[in-house]
């Protein structure tokens, strides 16, 4: 998607980063850049930084980093064009729209629009005659009717053609039911209905759109699957969105409760948890986890009290963690789900379990201390190594003093002893890493490589001296006078070439050129280019440019001469053999 240049750079001078930035994070002043608390990952310190006159953003502690759009981008998660959208907005500009945007824009708007339909299609069957049995097993279910309305619960016929029928008739076109996902094509080519006979569960992203639905059968049936989803499509990503969470975003609870099941958050909402939010027929994934953290952090997981729900939470916690939320586990008893725990004690006994729930480290503790028989003397030793272990990856000496504690309680010995096992087991993870550091540290090149592995170096020594042209080209771009000489062709990483290049165009043409402007850019890849940037600190020196210039261009010379070299082989060879002839 292009937009013009001239277009982004005014669009660029007219969001400071700074001032921009400052709307999602409070920043302070520091030389000459500005730090705060990173928005991307959990931190007490702020590692996040933004530099004003290079127009760019850099966290120290996750390494995202980039420009004002790509800040915009991964805030808000938007993609590259709706960013500029949002910030031409912000600043009042109109925004020049190219045919391509246009087309895409315009379908996901149908195809947002023909969900919203196909949704009210179906909730209008939930009350007529057809619909009747789905809205007695959603009573019996005991979802109450102003439930079915909030979360617009629907019925799709027992028919093939009902809703291809009526969308058709709306005039929205064969190709878009197609790629709505809510219609399957038959062999001869023919559009059916996708879901039928099922109780339907609309899914609505955090903007109030509705992107997909889960149907859920209401026969037992052995062969069909229990839940029927939307396939992914162009407005639908299960992995990226979580049920509910339109409306749990609006919680004052403090804290978010994921959950396994659409019905289980469902019965928590109308039991008056409105923080509940449900994953979409997958695993917890880092998508998910991101999203969740834009909205709290504090996450509880509740899921099932069957072993794969535990070993779901088990994976759940470093994935949640990871982005810096605090999570607390709370454990199902007496009950197989949330759904069956309300309605067997109701709110208040929900309530209490819900209070006590553990932190993940208690969690833990307990899912360690049920493997073990600890009045059997070998499995009691093994019960506290590995408990042991565990408390030796806590930062918090509180918390390993207070777990220590319990788990030397629970083993009847002292803490005393306790202790020296966490200490034992700290000085081996601590003797581990060192050795795995050892090992980066004697390979030195492998310790140059960009940190993201889509990102490759195939001449180390060649990127190194590319990455300081652009560092200091992006600090000061009339450097570019100097670099004429080089050309994007002579670097060796397609990335830093492509970066270059796009600036070495915008600088002979007058447009501005700094690390926000580049386009075409993954977020990992402006990321990588932040780092490299955030590195220049002090003045450029000419001197230091024109030696990486003449580095770049003698290992491209090496490539290209021993390629030459090789056909002056061969050529030689050749007469060689004609020589043994003649
Ligand atoms: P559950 O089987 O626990 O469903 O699956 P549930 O929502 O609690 O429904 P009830 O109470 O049995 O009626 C948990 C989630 O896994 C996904 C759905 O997202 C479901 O909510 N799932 C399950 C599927 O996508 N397909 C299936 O066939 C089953
Ligand atoms: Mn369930």
């Amino acid at each position: 998607m292009a937009f013009p240049e001239a277009f982004i750079d005014e669009l660029i001078a007219r969001n400071p980063i700074d001032e921009v930035v400052s709307q999602y994070v409070s920043l302070r002043r520091s030389g000459s850049n500005l730090f705060g608390l990173c928005p991307f990952h959990g931190e007490k310190t702020p590692s996040f930084s933004v530099t004003p006159d290079k127009g760019m953003f850099y966290c120290f502690g996750c390494h995202k980093g980039g420009g004002v759009i790509n800040f915009i981008s991964q805030i808000e998660g938007l993609d590259y064009g709706d960013s500029v959208r949002y910030l031409a907005k912000r600043c009042g500009m109109a925004v020049p729209e190219d045919e391509q945007y246009q087309s895409r824009y315009h379908q996901q708007e149908r195809l947002w629009a023909i969900h919203k339909e196909a949704a009210r299609f179906f909730h209008s069957k939930l009350y007529a005659p057809e619909g009747r049995h789905a809205l007695e097993y959603a009573l019996g279910r005991g979802l109450s009717k102003n439930t079915m309305t909030i979360f617009g619960l629907g019925y799709a016929p027992d028919s093939w053609s009902d809703l291809t029928d009526a969308l058709l008739q709306k005039g929205y076109t064969q190709e878009e039911l197609r790629q709505s996902g809510l219609t399957n094509v038959t062999k001869k080519g023919n559009l059916v209905d996708r879901f039928r006979d099922r109780l339907m569960f609309p899914i609505i992203d955090v903007r109030g759109n509705v992107i997909g639905f889960g149907g859920r059968i209401m026969k037992k049936d052995e062969e069909a699957a229990k839940y029927l989803n939307s396939p992914e499509t162009l407005i639908f990503n299960k992995r990226k969105n979580l049920f509910a969470l339109n409306i749990a975003k609006k919680s004052k609870a403090g804290h978010l409760i994921l959950v396994e099941g659409y019905m289980d958050a469902i019965a928590l909402h109308q039991y008056g948890f409105d923080c509940a939010v449900a994953s979409l027929g997958t695993a917890l994934t880092e998508d998910g986890a991101a999203l969740l953290s834009k909205y709290t952090d504090q996450v509880v997981l509740i899921y099932d009290g069957d072993e794969a729900g535990q070993r779901a939470t088990q994976r759940a916690i470093p994935i949640l963690e990871k982005t810096g939320l605090q999570v607390k586990v709370l454990k199902m008893r007496d009950a197989k789900d949330p759904d069956e725990f309300l309605k067997k004690f109701g709110a208040d006994r929900f309530k209490l379990l819900l209070e006590e729930s553990a932190d993940r480290v208690e969690y833990q503790l307990t899912a360690i201390r049920k493997k073990y028989d600890i009045r059997v003397d070998e499995e009691k030793i093994r019960y506290i190594q590995e408990s042991a272990q565990l408390l030796s990856t806590l930062s918090s000496p509180v918390q390993r003093e207070v777990y220590g504690h319990r788990v030397a309680e629970a083993a009847q010995i002292s803490y005393e002893a306790l202790k020296m096992e966490v200490d034992k087991a700290f000085e081996q993870r601590i003797g581990k890493e060192k050795r795995r550091q050892e090992k980066i540290d004697l390979a030195p090149a492998r310790n140059l490589q960009p940190k993201s592995r889509s990102i490759r170096y195939d001449n180390i020594r060649s990127a190194m001296a590319e990455e300081q042209v652009l560092a200091m080209i992006l600090k000061e771009p009339a450097l570019l006078e100097q670099t004429k000489g080089l050309s994007a062709q002579e670097f060796s990483s397609p990335l830093l070439g492509r970066a270059y290049d796009q600036l070495l165009r915008r600088y002979s043409q007058g447009l501005e050129v700094r690390l926000g402007v580049l386009t075409d850019m993954t977020d990992e890849e402006m990321s990588h280019l932040a780092l490299i940037s955030q590195r220049q600190d002090g003045p450029v020196n000419e001197e230091a440019l024109k030696d990486c210039v003449r580095r770049i261009q003698a290992e491209h010379r090496k490539t290209t001469v021993d390629s030459d070299q090789d056909l002056l082989a061969f050529r030689d060879q050749i007469k060689d053999r004609k020589g043994m002839k003649i």
